[in-house]
C-alpha cells in the first residue's frame, strides 16, 4: 500500500474518532432529555397508524404520520393553548386535519401538489358538499358514466411515468377524464381526488423510498437490475368505484352534524400556503402561534418528486416543472444543489451561522468531504445534500422559533441516518441547534425498536441500529 493510501485511511480513523468522541459529549448534554417512550410505536408516528381512519386513509402518502400522534401531542402537552398550530411540512394534512377537528386552528404550508391537491380536496368534501353533490357522486359510483363518454382526455406524462399504465387502463383514465368535465367544479375535485388516490394500484409502479420500482410488465426493466412483480394490478374500474365509496362514505360520516353527535367537535379554521416553507415562513407574523407539529424530509435521500411522478404528471406538472420542485424541496437527495438562503432571507446569517458552529455537524461535513475527496462515498452529492440540510433546517428552526408564542411548544418527528459508515445523530445535532436558536430541549422521545439502515449500508458497514425520535422543544 502506497503511502499516501495509508495517509488517508488515517486521516479516516482520525475524522471517525472525532466524530463518535463528539456525539458522546452531545449524549451526555443530553441525557436527561433522552428517553424511549413505549406508547410511541412505529405505527403511530407513521402512516400505518391511520389506516381504516376515515379521510386520513384515503390516499396513502407513506411520509405522513398518523392523526393519533398528533392528538396525542397536541392533547398531552399543549392543553388549553391559544393560537393556532402551524406544520411548515404540511404533507397531506395530518397535523392540520387532526387539529381542527379537536376545536384548533391550523396553518400548513406545502410544497409538492400533491400534498396540496389532497388538502384542497379532503377541506372540500368534507366542508362544502351539498346531498345533491352527494347523490350525483353516488350515480357515478352505480352508472360508471365515463365507460360510455366519447371524448377522452389524455394525461400528460414526464419521462419518468412513460409507460406506467396498461392501455386500456390509460383509456379508461382519459374516458373518466373527459366524462368529469361535465360536473360541477366540486365534483370535479372529489372525481379528482379519487383518482389521485389509485394510481399507484392501477399502474405497473410501486413507490418504494427513493424511487419507483417498475413491474417487469411495464417493459421498463434496465440491464442488470433484479426482475420485480407487484402483484395484481387493479382494474380501473374496481379501483376507482371503491375508492369512491369509500370517500362518500367517510364524507357522509364527516358531515354529521354535531348538533347530533354531541361529542363531535366543531370543525376549526384550516389555512394552507402553497409553496416552500423556506419562502412562506419568513413572511409569517412574529409570536403567533400556540405550537408546531411536523415532520420535515428526513435526512435520507428520499426523492418526493419521483416517488409522486405518477401524481405530479396527472396533475399536469412538465419535465421541467418537477425539476424546479425537486430543487425547491428541502435539499434531502444528492441532486440538490445549494440554495442561495441569503437571498431567500437576508436576516438568516445568525440561523446559518448556528449550524456552521455547531462541533459534530461540523466533523461530520469535514469527514465526508474528505471521503469524497479520496474517491470512496457511494455519491459526490451527499456531503452537499447533509450540510444543506441542516443550514435549510437551522433557518426553519430559527423561524419557528420567532413565529411562536412564548412557552409555546415544537414537536418533530425525524429520523437519524447513516452515511459513509457514521452515523448521524439527526436528533442531538438538531436540538443542539434548536437551543442556541431560542429553545428549550424539554425531551427527545426515542420510538422503541430501532430501524437499521440500507441494505448498501448494512453490506458494507454491518447492521448499526438509528433512532427514529420525537424532538419535544418549547420556546423560551
Ligand atoms: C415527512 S413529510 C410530512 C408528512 C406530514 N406530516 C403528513 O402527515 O402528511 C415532509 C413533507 O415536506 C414537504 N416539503 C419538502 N420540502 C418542503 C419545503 N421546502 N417547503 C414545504 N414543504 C416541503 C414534502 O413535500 C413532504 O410532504
Amino acid at each position: 500500500m502506497t503511502s499516501e493510501k495509508n495517509e488517508i485511511r488515517s486521516k479516516t480513523a482520525e475524522l471517525r474518532d472525532e466524530i463518535v468522541a463528539l456525539d458522546a459529549e452531545l449524549a451526555e448534554d443530553f441525557r436527561a432529555q433522552f428517553s424511549v417512550a413505549p406508547f410511541l410505536s412505529r405505527k403511530i408516528v407513521s402512516f400505518q397508524g391511520n389506516k381504516g381512519k376515515p379521510a386520513y386513509s384515503w390516499y396513502k402518502y407513506k411520509e405522513a404520520f398518523s392523526a393519533g400522534l398528533v392528538e396525542y401531542f397536541l392533547g398531552n402537552y399543549v392543553g388549553q393553548m391559544s393560537g393556532k398550530v402551524l406544520d411548515p411540512f404540511a404533507g397531506i394534512g395530518t397535523t392540520l386535519f387532526a387539529a381542527s377537528s379537536q376545536g384548533i386552528p391550523a396553518d400548513g404550508i406545502e410544497l409538492l401538489p400533491v400534498g396540496q391537491e389532497i388538502i384542497r380536496a379532503r377541506l372540500l368534501s368534507e366542508r362544502e358538499l351539498t346531498s345533491n353533490d352527494i347523490a350525483t357522486l353516488e350515480r357515478w359510483i352505480e352508472f360508471l358514466p365515463w365507460k360510455k363518454f366519447a371524448e377522452r382526455v389524455p394525461f400528460s406524462t414526464i419521462r419518468i411515468t412513460e409507460n406506467a399504465y396498461p392501455p386500456d387502463t390509460i383509456e379508461s383514465i382519459e374516458r373518466y377524464r373527459g366524462a368529469l368535465q361535465q360536473e360541477n367544479e366540486k365534483i370535479q375535485t372529489v372525481l379528482r381526488l379519487a383518482l389521485l388516490c389509485i394510481l399507484e394500484n392501477v399502474s405497473y409502479t410501486r413507490k418504494d423510498g427513493q424511487y419507483l420500482r417498475w413491474d417487469d410488465r411495464s417493459g421498463r426493466r434496465r440491464a442488470g437490475t433484479k426482475a420485480f412483480d407487484k402483484g395484481e394490478i387493479l382494474a380501473f374500474d374496481t379501483a376507482i368505484t371503491a375508492k369512491l365509496r369509500e370517500i362518500l362514505s367517510d364524507i357522509r360520516d364527516v358531515q354529521m352534524p354535531v348538533t347530533l353527535f354531541p361529542a363531535k367537535q366543531a370543525l376549526e379554521d384550516i389555512r394552507l400556503f402553497e409553496g416552500s416553507c423556506l419562502e412562506v415562513l419568513p413572511t409569517l407574523e412574529t409570536s403567533t402561534y400556540g405550537a408546531v407539529m411536523t415532520s420535515p424530509p428526513y435526512c435520507n435521500r428520499y426523492d418526493y418528486t419521483r416517488t409522486y411522478a405518477l401524481e405530479l404528471a396527472m396533475l399536469e406538472l412538465t419535465h421541467a416543472e418537477v425539476s424546479h420542485l425537486r430543487q425547491e424541496m428541502l435539499s434531502c437527495t444528492v441532486e440538490n444543489r445549494e440554495k442561495d438562503l441569503l437571498k431567500i432571507c437576508p436576516q438568516w446569517m445568525p440561523f446559518i451561522q448556528v449550524a456552521n458552529q455547531q462541533k459534530l455537524l461540523a466533523a461530520i461535513n469535514t469527514y465526508l468531504q474528505h471521503e469524497k475527496d479520496s474517491g470512496t462515498l457511494n455519491n459526490n452529492g451527499i456531503p452537499r445534500m447533509v450540510r444543506g440540510y441542516f443550514s435549510e433546517m437551522a433557518c426553519v428552526i430559527g423561524e419557528c422559533a420567532r413565529v411562536l408564542k412564548p412557552n409555546a411548544y415544537l414537536f418533530m418527528v425525524n429520523d437519524n441516518v447513516r452515511y459513509a459508515g457514521v452515523s448521524i445523530s439527526v436528533d442531538m445535532i438538531l436540538s443542539d441547534i434548536a437551543q442556541s436558536l431560542g429553545f428549550e430541549i424539554e425531551k427527545i422521545l426515542v420510538v422503541p425498536g430501532k430501524k437499521g439502515n440500507s441494505s448498501q449500508q448494512m453490506g458494507t458497514y454491518g447492521r448499526v441500529p438509528l433512532r427514529k425520535c420525537v424532538y419535544v422543544w418549547r420556546k423560551r
